[in-house]
C-alpha cells in the first residue's frame, strides 16, 4: 500500500447558530496540526464541516419560518467564510445533508444491523435537545434540567431502534488499555474510564417524533437519532463506503479527532463502538480540548461578551487571532479570551518582538548592505559567545518546539520559539550592528536573518501570512519544510532583502 497518509478531522458544528471563537479555536487547532504535519512532509487530509440535522435545527428554521434545507444552506456560509477568513486550510468541508453522507450512514447502519447490534424497544426517559442528548431520570439536575447544559428536557416516550452499546464495554475497556494513548491528554481519561466501570447501556438511535434528518432503511417513520450520523461523518469524508477507494485507503483510521472536552463521550465511547460492532479500524487517538471562556466565565449574548470570530479576524488579521487563541489557552484545558487579551498579544508579541525583528534586520540590510544579504566568512570555531548562545538556541527551539507541536501542545511550542524571537531582538542590542564594521558586521547580520528563516518555519503552522511574509521580506522563496531546520545555514547569502509592509502595524487607539 501507498504511504499512510495524515487524517485529521475537527467536530462539525451544529448549523442553529453562527460560528463562536469557540468553533474557531478548534478549526484553528486542528488546521495548526494539519500545517505541521504538511511541514513535515506528510500527505494530510484535513476535514471539517456542519452537523445540520437534529430537533435543534429544525426548530431554529421553524423559528425564522423557513424550510430547514433552506436556514442550513444559509448558515453554512457563514461558517464557509469565517473557516477562509481564519486561513483554516481543510481539504474537505462535509455537510451531513450531502448525498455521499446519507449513503455512508446508510450503510454503516445496515453492517451494524447484519452483525446483530439493532434491536426495537421504547424510550422512555428525557432528551435535552440543545445537546441532542438523551438522560435518564436519575441523572438530571433538580428541576429536570440537563447535567451537562443546565437547561430543560424534555419528557420523551418513543418506539425506537436501539444500538447495543452495552456489548462494547468490555471491548473498549480492552482498546483503552491496549492504547494508554487513544485519548489525548491523558488527563481525560479516567473519566471516560469510568462511564465504562460503571457498565454501558444500550443507545437509543431513531427517533419518530422528528422528520429532520436520514431515514432509517426498513423503518418507515424513523429518523437516524443525529450523533449517529453526524458520528459518521468521518468515514463520509473519507469516501465510505467505498473501502477498496483511495481515499479511504490512503486515510482511514484517523491518525486524530480533535473536540471539546464536552462531546468527549461520544467519540471516545460511542463512535468506537459503532465502528467495531461495523468491523472497521479505530482512529488512533481523540484530542480533547478545553473550553474558551471569558474572563468573566461563560460567554452569552446576555452578558454582550460573545466574540465573533470573523470580526476579530478582519479587524487584527487572521494570523493575530490564531496566535492568540493557541497562545493563551493552555493545551487541553479551558482558558480565558477577550479582545483585551488579543490586543495586548499583538502589541506584545506580535508587532513588538517579532514585527520590529524583521523591520530592524530588513532595514539594516539595505542600509549596510545595499539589500544584499552578506556571506559569513568567519569559520565556526572562532565563533563569540553571543553567536554561539544564538545558534545554540535556535537549534534547541526547533527540537523544544517539534516535541510541543507532537503533543498538540501550541501554547508550549509558541513560548519556545517566542524565547527565541526575544533572544533575537537582544542579540542585536548586545551585537549593535550600527557600531560594527566590516567582517563581524556581516556576520552579526547574517545570524539575524538565519535566525529569522528558522523562526518562519517555526511559526508557520500558526502565522501562515507571516511566515510567508518573512521570507518575501527575506528574498527567499523556497517552500516552507521541517527539515530546512535541521542545521544553522548559510541558504540566505546573497539573497537581495525586499523591504515590504510591516507584518504587524500598529493598532489605531
Ligand atoms: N454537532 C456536534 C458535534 C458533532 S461531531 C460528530 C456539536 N456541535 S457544536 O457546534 O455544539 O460544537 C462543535 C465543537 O465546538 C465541539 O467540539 C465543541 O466542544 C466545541 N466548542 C463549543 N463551544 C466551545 C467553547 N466555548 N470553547 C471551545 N470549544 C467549544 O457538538
Amino acid at each position: 500500500m501507498d504511504e499512510k497518509g495524515f487524517y485529521i478531522t475537527t467536530a462539525i458544528d451544529y448549523v442553529n447558530a453562527e460560528p463562536h471563537i469557540g468553533h474557531a479555536y478548534e478549526k484553528i487547532l486542528a488546521d495548526g496540526i494539519a500545517r505541521y504535519q504538511r511541514l513535515k512532509g506528510r500527505k494530510v487530509r484535513y476535514t471539517t464541516g456542519t452537523d445540520e440535522h437534529g430537533q435543534k435545527v429544525a426548530e431554529a428554521a421553524e423559528r425564522r419560518g423557513v424550510p430547514p434545507k433552506q436556514h442550513v444552506d444559509e448558515v453554512v456560509e457563514r461558517f464557509r467564510t469565517a473557516w477562509k477568513m481564519l486561513e483554516v486550510s481543510h481539504d474537505d468541508f462535509i455537510r451531513t445533508t450531502e448525498t455521499r453522507h446519507e449513503r455512508s450512514v446508510t450503510e454503516l447502519f445496515r453492517r451494524i444491523d447484519a452483525n446483530g447490534d439493532l434491536f426495537r424497544g421504547t424510550y422512555k426517559g428525557w432528551y435535552c435537545k440543545y445537546e441532542e442528548n438523551f438522560w435518564p431520570e436519575s441523572k438530571l439536575l433538580p428541576g429536570k434540567l440537563c447535567p451537562e447544559c443546565g437547561r430543560s428536557v424534555d419528557e420523551v416516550e418513543e418506539e425506537n431502534l436501539f444500538f447495543r452499546l452495552s456489548r462494547y464495554t468490555e471491548p473498549l475497556l480492552k482498546h483503552f488499555r491496549e492504547n494508554p494513548d487513544f485519548i489525548i491528554p491523558g488527563t481525560r481519561q479516567p473519566e471516560m474510564l469510568n462511564i465504562l466501570e460503571e457498565g454501558l447501556e444500550d443507545l437509543s438511535v431513531s427517533r419518530t417524533t422528528l422528520s429532520w434528518g436520514i431515514p432509517v432503511p426498513g423503518h418507515e417513520g424513523h429518523v437516524l437519532y443525529v450523533w449517529f450520523e453526524a458520528l459518521t461523518n468521518y468515514i463520509s469524508s473519507a469516501g465510505f463506503p467505498d473501502e477498496s477507494g483511495e481515499t479511504f485507503r490512503t486515510y482511514w483510521p484517523a491518525d486524530v479527532h480533535v473536540i471539546g472536552k464536552d462531546i468527549a463521550k461520544f467519540h471516545t465511547i460511542i463512535w468506537p463502538a459503532m465502528l467495531m460492532s461495523a468491523g472497521l479500524s479505530l482512529p488512533r487517538h481523540v484530542h480533547i480540548h478545553g473550553f474558551v471562556l471569558t474572563p468573566e466565565g461563560k460567554m452569552s449574548k446576555s452578558r454582550g461578551n460573545v466574540l465573533e470570530p470573523a470580526d476579530l479576524a478582519a479587524r487584527y488579521g487572521a494570523d493575530a487571532l490564531r496566535y492568540g487563541l493557541l497562545r493563551e489557552i493552555p493545551s487541553g484545558q479551558d482558558g480565558a479570551f477577550s479582545e483585551e487579551i488579543l490586543a495586548n498579544r499583538y502589541t506584545s508579541d506580535l508587532a513588538n518582538d517579532l514585527g520590529n525583528l524583521l523591520h530592524r534586520v530588513v532595514s539594516m540590510m539595505a542600509r549596510y548592505f545595499g539589500g544584499t544579504i552578506p556571506s559569513p566568512s568567519s569559520s565556526d570555531s572562532s565563533r563569540p559567545e553571543e553567536d554561539e548562545e544564538l545558534i545554540a538556541l535556535a537549534l534547541r527551539t526547533v527540537e523544544e518546539a517539534g516535541e510541543a507541536y507532537d503533543r498538540y501542545a501550541f501554547n508550549q511550542s509558541l513560548e519556545a520559539i517566542w524565547r527565541l524571537v526575544r533572544a533575537a531582538n537582544r542579540y542585536v542590542e548586545i551585537t549593535s550592528p550600527w557600531k560594527l564594521e566590516g567582517e563581524r558586521r556581516e556576520v552579526v547580520m547574517h545570524n539575524l536573518a538565519e535566525a529569522l528563516r528558522i523562526i518562519s518555519v517555526l511559526v508557520s503552522p500558526v502565522l501562515p501570512r507571516a511566515a510567508t511574509g518573512i521570507r518575501a521580506q527575506l528574498g527567499y522563496g523556497a517552500p516552507m519544510r521541517w527539515d530546512e531546520l535541521s542545521s544553522w545555514s548559510t541558504v540566505l547569502a546573497g539573497k537581495t532583502v525586499e523591504k515590504g509592509q510591516p507584518l504587524f502595524p500598529r493598532l489605531e487607539t
